[in-house]
């Protein structure tokens, strides 16, 4: 056959690009659907990618909202996608409808991981009995550790001493904190699934801390979004391969540590910890062909639970001091309220937050202006749904916008400033605030918050009973404005800790 020219080669391709238009438009059908919920109007292929910044979605929404509304739609190459934004719309998406909502995007990149038809994780399961196994078997795991002999609350106090050592160690010098904040949180997920606590210049334990820090100068999300709407490209062996890197060499390590560990196991003994407690369900599960309880599984599950729990609760810590620096009124009412009720010569205990409603208010105030997961993770629909009206068909990714309800301008009175009065009554006494909602809400809300309250109130509480922080002499105050990668983080500082 000999080669096309002229005419031909005209002809193929007209015939060519008509061929991808028409599957172009098959995949954004939905948007001609009665009462779909408007939006910009997207390039074919790459949808509206182009057309939103994928690094800051929440200021890209921002702008969008205004003017589309509340509720709006995109296309990020073939995946239709669509927004809500503002406490109402947010609240029926997520609970109203979370029968409906709650399920996620398929997420083929994830596969290169291990994730498959038997290892489905927590958080990237789908909405289905896998997920709902694995989320039950966290949730209680976490509540019931107590961890072999010891308390999740004696955990966190021992590993908030070495916290306060480390501090101590530089004598009122400058230095910054961040390294010693997700050093101590790390040891608490760590004691939660290894039983084991890291010396601070342990090998393996800088290693681990490596790895997830990775995850959050990941700068991969565009080709990450092409990818996952077109999965044929990971069919190219060189496009695979260079994919989720740091999620790769943690599940190396990772496999060494469960090796180690796995090897001290006696399964006449009770639990140690989450692995054990397992690694008894993987034994019970024998022969059942539908239970989520396997090896593969177990690897996904720590990854999960690491990269959740890791970075979110150090980040808020980071924030947490910044902002004592930077607002030493508010530290010092803080100071006052430990003094009053836990003293000097005692550590803090979670029974003390009741009787501090001033602290409350500062660790909510925290969370909510730091804002840290200002788009949550990405939700699906399952069937059809409506929200405010708009319909929402079946396989749309979902994005709740919770900056925008944790900054709503109806709702707070002062949105983009640091004000614990947000949390407090005229008599001072602590205010729960339907617009609180840094984990989310609805059936995937974080599993993880019952813990992460647990670090935040007592390591930030034994830090102000035993410091006093401020800004080092002759630099200037950092800004408030948050760097955008895996989570929102303070830009980076130096603080001096002083002893009090
Ligand atoms: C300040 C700390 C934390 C914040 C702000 C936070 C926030 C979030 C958010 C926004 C989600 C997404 C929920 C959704 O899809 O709608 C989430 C999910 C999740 N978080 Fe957290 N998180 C924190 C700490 C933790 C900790 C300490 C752990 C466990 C060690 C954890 C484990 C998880 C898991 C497993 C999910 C997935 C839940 C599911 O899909 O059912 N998180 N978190």
């Amino acid at each position: 056959m000999g080669l096309l020219t002229g005419d031909a080669l005209f002809s193929v391709a007209v015939a060519v690009a008509v061929f991808l238009l028409l599957v172009d438009l098959m995949h954004r059908r939905q948007r001609w659907a009665a009462r779909y919920p408007p939006g910009p109007v997207p390039v074919p292929g790459l949808g509206n990618l182009l057309q939103v910044d994928l690094k800051n979605m929440a200021y890209s929404c921002y702008k969008l909202r205004h003017q589309f509304g509340d509720v709006f739609s995109l296309q990020f190459a073939w995946t239709p996608v669509v927004v809500v934004n503002g406490l109402a719309a947010v609240r029926e998406a997520l609970v109203d409808q979370g029968e409906d909502t709650s399920d996620r995007p398929r997420t083929p990149t994830n596969e290169v991981i291990g994730f498959g038809p038997k290892a489905k994780g927590v958080i990237g399961a789908p909405y289905g009995p896998a997920w709902r196994e694995q989320r039950r078997f966290c949730v209680s795991t976490m509540r019931n550790f107590g961890l072999g002999k010891k308390s999740l609350e004696q955990w966190v106090n021992e590993e908030a001493t070495c916290l306060c050592d480390g501090f101590a160690s530089h004598d009122g010098r400058p230095f910054h904190p961040y390294g010693l904040l997700s050093k101590a949180v790390c040891n608490v997920i760590a004691s939660l699934i290894y039983a084991r606590h890291f010396e601070y210049d342990d090998p393996n334990f800088v290693r681990l801390l490596k790895f997830l820090e990775d995850f959050m100068v990941d700068d991969s999300a565009f080709m990450l979004q092409v990818l996952n709407s077109m999965p044929l490209l990971l069919r190219i062996p060189w496009v695979a391969a260079k994919v989720l890197p740091a999620q790769r060499s943690f599940m190396a390590l990772n496999d060494e540590l469960l090796a180690e560990h796995n090897s001290g196991w006696d399964p006449d003994q009770p639990p140690r910890d989450l692995i054990d407690a397992f690694l008894m369900e993987v034994l019970k599960a024998k022969g059942n062909s539908k239970s989520t309880f396997n090896d593969e599984n177990l690897r996904l599950v720590v990854l999960e639970l690491f990269a959740a729990g890791m970075v979110t609760t150090s980040v808020t810590l980071y924030w947490a001091l910044l902002l004592m620096i930077l607002h030493p009124d508010v530290q010092r009412h803080v100071q006052k309220e430990i003094d009053e009720v836990i003293g000097q010569d005692r550590c803090p205990e979670m029974a003390d937050q009741a009787h501090m409603p001033f602290t409350s208010a500062v660790i909510h105030e925290v969370q909510r202006f730091a804002d840290i997961a200002p788009m949550s993770a990405p939700h699906m629909t399952s069937r059809d749904t409506e929200v405010q009206g708009f319909l929402i068909p079946k396989g749309t990714m979902l994005l709740a916008n919770l900056s925008s309800v944790l900054k709503d301008e109806t709702v707070w009175e002062k949105p983009f400033h640091f004000h614990p009065g947000h949390f407090l009554d005229a008599e001072g006494r602590f205010v729960k605030r339907e617009a609180f909602m840094p984990f989310s809400a609805g059936p995937r809300i974080c599993l993880g918050e019952p813990l992460a309250r647990t670090e935040l109130f007592l390591f930030f509480t034994c830090l102000l009973q035993r410091f006093s922080f401020s800004v080092p002499e002759g630099q200037p105050r950092s800004s408030e404005r948050g760097v955008i990668s895996f989570v929102v983080s303070p830009p980076p500082y130096q603080l001096c800790a002083v002893a009090r």
